[in-house]
């Protein structure tokens, strides 16, 4: 780790001086014109603010230029029809251009005969460069004055007088056939006026004409031919008469900086400064140190690579370029010679500089925080997948996916959630979303993200056993596709103890409606007549239309939920075990419920799909009677309803253990019929039980039968009808025998 993060500080310390080159190669130098725009007339290069062509090319009309093409070379010109050539343009604020010369010629004789006389106004982003140009005169019988526009603001000028051509000396303009005068500045206007004092007629041999003009003394220099005949052409071949260069200066704008920067079109770009001009109004742009390129760009001046060109920088080791300057450095294993002047590098005596210790020791550090955390972060998201993993295969993941597998139809119908998804679902397991408990554990009102609403199951212990009853009734509810048996949505076995999702089932358990106070005859008879046929119907689909059949096990009212519309809809599944097909009957452990227990089964341990019948029968019980099936409230003799219920009606008095609103609501016929079936259910040997399906086909048959209230029936009629229906079956002693000894002995482990 040490290691590592010492290769990576090093990396990190040499690689922006590595980068650098120390190539020598110098780029071409960007355009200055502006992108799109002519760059060029013949040789010269037309910088921006100044542009030739669409309006777009140059900043305002001022600078726009001209180049008159029809000449060879072409020709740059000062804006349109100035008919002035342009002989350079420079970014820096200037430009050459040439101007005729302003001359007075005479005959021998004294009589003028060519004059021409230079006034020129320039537009108001230029000036004439008050230190580059000079007032310039050439003759020997000269005036020359140059003036303001009207002439009441200056006058200025020189004169040159000459008997003879023999003192006049090459290249100098000291006043003998040559004179110059500086110019104030600011000067827009050219007037220049020349006169002399004698016609010319005493120097007319050598002289006969006077010539004035501003120019550039760099690049013009007198010579004593030009008192004979001034023919400076400047190589522009076009014009007939003389032109000098001069030299002007150019503004942006005539505002100064401040009042430039507050306006929209403020011509100064990036990495550049305003500068007021030093010759009249208007202000200017440069880039500013170690930048380069055309400041009156908006996007305005490039970084200038000063490590490329080894004159721009003084780096004797290693150079780094910055924007707008550079950094010298030393190689590794030197140091700067601490020397003012320039930048030298001599072997470091010490290789461990404290600023660098420091420096990469918090950079390992930093490293080692940041790996340290990151490995932190993995293990523990990696140790929760474990744990989820455990879980999951510890409540029967892997059988259940094995299961899943071999039933593909289940697949589809069942998802398996996450336990993020439940935890969110059941407001974290919420006191207020407790919708009941039991042995099995407690189920949760949950509410799914889509605001579905369902019921969650959660086991209360795990132990092997528990674990295969649980998949038994995923695997047995995934199968089932029915409308009166409660819907398994999914289940979630990332938890500790597995979760099943049912669909919410609104109205309670058929028990509670029968039993609880607040219940109290709250089921109409037809209800009751209804709930039980859909009970059976569901049942009877257990038992022959699922393949294998299911035994549910534990049918009893608890188990039967109802819906709004009171449907009835089987559920608890947990104890169900599905039926081999080639097998009738199962030797299992004995469960079920008090007082639902098939006596057969509990005597034998051999289970059939008879013992959901019985079961159904003391359902059955309850819904005529509307007593629970034991209660050890009532007398030793009525303690179990299916005994005594039996008994009752071998006793012909059935009516008295009928629930009083049943007797009111039923016609005598249903009654007969429904306490009949119960009985059948209830018989001992399970062989003599009808099928589950029998008992819906019969119960479906009573439910299609038109009501018919039974209220003006007397006690007597019905006992005696009673009567007759139970004499017409013959139940047998041994029946009850069997019936005591089982009640004794569910009573018992009951305790
Ligand atoms: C202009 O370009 C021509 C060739 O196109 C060249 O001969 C001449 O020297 C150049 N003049 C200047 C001032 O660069
Ligand atoms: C234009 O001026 C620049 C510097 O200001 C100079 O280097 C260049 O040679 C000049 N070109 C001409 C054609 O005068
Ligand atoms: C010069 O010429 C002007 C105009 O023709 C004339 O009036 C003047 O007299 C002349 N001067 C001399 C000294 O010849
Ligand atoms: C001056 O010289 C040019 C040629 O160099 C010639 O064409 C012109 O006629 C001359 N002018 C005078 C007044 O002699
Ligand atoms: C430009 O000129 C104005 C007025 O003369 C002055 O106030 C200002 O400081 C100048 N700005 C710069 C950048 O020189």
């Amino acid at each position: 780790m040490v290691c590592a993060s010492l290769l990576f500080l090093h990396f990190i310390l040499l690689w922006p001086l590595t980068s650098s080159s120390s190539s020598t190669s110098s780029p071409t130098p960007p355009s200055l014109t502006k992108r799109g725009c002519r760059e060029k007339c013949g040789n010269l290069s037309i910088p921006y603010p100044f542009g030739i062509g669409d309006s777009s090319c140059y900043k305002q009309p001022a600078h726009e230029l001209v180049c008159d093409d029809s000449s060879n070379p072409p020709v740059l010109l000062l804006g349109q029809g100035s008919n002035i050539p342009i002989l350079n343009i420079s970014l820096s604020g200037q430009m050459t251009i040439t101007l005729w010369v302003a001359y007075d010629c005479y005959t021998r004789l004294g009589v003028p005969y060519d004059r021409f006389n230079q006034r020129i106004t320039l537009s108001k982003l230029l000036t004439f460069s008050d230190t580059r140009n000079k007032f310039t005169a050439i003759g020997c019988d000269t005036r020359a004055f140059m003036s303001d526009p009207k002439g009441d603001v200056f006058h200025s000028g020189c004169v040159s007088l000459c008997g003879n051509p023999v003192n006049v000396v090459d290249g100098s303009c000291s006043g003998i056939g040559c004179c110059q005068t500086a110019i104030p500045k600011g000067l827009r206007t050219l007037n220049i006026d020349l006169s002399s004092y004698y016609n010319h007629t005493k120097s007319w041999d050598f002289n006969p004409c006077s010539y004035a003009f501003l120019a550039d003394p760099e690049q013009f220099k007198f010579s004593v031919s030009d008192l004979l005949n001034f023919t400076n052409n400047n190589g522009l071949s076009f014009r007939s008469r003389s032109s000098v260069p001069l030299v002007l200066d150019w503004v942006v704008g005539v505002e100064t900086c401040e009042e430039a920067m507050r306006r929209t079109n403020y011509a100064c770009g990036e990495n550049s400064q305003c500068s007021n001009s030093t010759n009249g109004p208007g202000y200017r742009c440069y880039c500013k140190q170690g930048y380069q390129g055309n400041p009156y760009f908006s996007q305005g001046c490039e970084d200038i690579d000063e490590c490329l060109d080894p004159d721009l920088n003084s780096c004797e080791g290693l150079c780094t370029n910055i924007p707008g300057s550079y950094i010298c450095s030393c190689p590794h294993g030197t140091l700067d010679d601490g020397e003012k002047d320039g930048f030298r590098c001599i072997p470091s005596p010490v290789q461990f500089s404290f600023l660098r210790f420091a420096l990469g020791t918090g950079l390992g550090l930093l490293f080692i925080l940041i790996v340290g955390s990151w490995i932190y972060w993995i293990l523990r998201k990696r140790n929760i997948i474990r744990l989820k993993e455990k879980f999951f295969k510890q409540n029967g993941g892997l059988l259940l996916q094995q299961q899943l597998l071999m039933r593909e139809r289940a697949i589809e119908a069942s998802k398996i959630f996450s336990a993020e998804e439940l935890k969110k679902a059941s407001n974290n397991y919420a006191e207020d979303r407790v919708l009941g408990r039991g042995g099995y554990g407690t189920v949760y009102k949950g509410i799914l993200p889509d605001n579905k609403i369902v019921a969650i199951k959660k086991s209360k212990v795990i132990d092997e056993t528990q674990i295969e009853q649980f998949i038994n009734e995923v695997v047995i509810l995934s199968q089932i596709n029915h409308k009166n048996v409660v819907k398994l949505l999914g289940c979630c076995l990332e938890t500790e103890v597995p979760l099943l999702v049912y669909e919410f089932i609104t109205n309670g358990t058929l028990f509670e409606h029968i039993h609880d106070e607040g219940h109290v005859s709250s089921i109409s008879w037809g209800n009751r007549l209804r709930i039980a046929a859909e009970t059976a119907g569901a049942l009877a689909y257990l038992h022959s239309a699922a393949s294998p059949p299911i035994i549910h096990r534990d049918v009893k009212s608890t188990n039967i939920l109802l819906d709004k519309d009171q449907r009835a809809k089987v559920s608890d599944f947990g104890a169900s075990r599905l039926v081999p097909l080639d097998q009738t009957q199962l030797s299992t452990l004995v469960q079920g419920t008090l007082g639902y227990l098939d006596p057969e089964y509990f005597l034998t341990s051999q289970l059939t799909d008879k013992s959901d019948v019985y079961s159904f029968g003391v359902v059955l019980l309850e819904l005529l009677t509307g007593k629970q099936p034991i209660s050890f409230e009532r007398p030793q003799v009525e303690r179990n309803l299916a005994m005594y219920f039996v008994l009752s009606m071998k006793e012909n008095r059935l009516s008295e253990i009928l629930e009083h609103r049943v007797l009111q609501e039923a016609s005598m016929e249903q009654l007969q019929k429904v306490a009949d079936l119960a009985k059948s259910c209830l018989r001992l040997n399970g062989e003599e039980r009808p099928a589950m399906k029998e008992v819906a086909m019969e119960l479906d048959s009573l439910t299609k039968f038109t009501k018919r209230p039974w209220v003006a029936q007397s006690s007597k009629e019905t006992d005696k009808l009673l009567g007759e229906l139970l004499n017409s079956r013959n139940g047998s002693i041994v029946e009850y025998q069997s019936m005591t000894d089982y009640l004794e002995l569910s009573l018992d482990t009951g305790r």
